[in-house]
């Protein structure tokens, strides 16, 4: 599902690519009770200045469904 929604052009579980790697988000947001409409909100309109200057885009061509699952997904990845 990330490969076919165009997040992995950007993200990987391990390393930066463009954005942060997906362990390092969850590790950030781990405990975090309102992590997940929070990351859901900011996955599907874009933003910027949490990890660094460069900014996420928009990715509304992603059903909000599959943004829930993939964020879901990315808070399991704790190191
Ligand atoms: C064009 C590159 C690009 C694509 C495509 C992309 N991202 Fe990102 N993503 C970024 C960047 C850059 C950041 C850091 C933004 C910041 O500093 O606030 C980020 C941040 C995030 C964060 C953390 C947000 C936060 O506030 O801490 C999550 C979660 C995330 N991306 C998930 C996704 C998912 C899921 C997809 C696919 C639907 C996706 N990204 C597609 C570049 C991208």
């Amino acid at each position: 599902m990330m490969q076919k929604d165009g997040c992995g052009a950007c993200h990987a579980v391990d390393k930066k690519i463009v954005g942060p790697a997906y362990q390092d988000v969850a590790a950030k947001y781990k405990g975090d009770a309102g992590a997940l409409a929070k990351l859901s909100q900011k996955v599907k309109t874009g933003g910027a200045g949490v990890w660094g200057p460069v900014p996420m885009p928009p990715n509304p061509q992603v059903a909000d469904g599959d943004i829930k699952a993939l964020v879901s997904w990315i808070l399991t990845l704790k190191k």
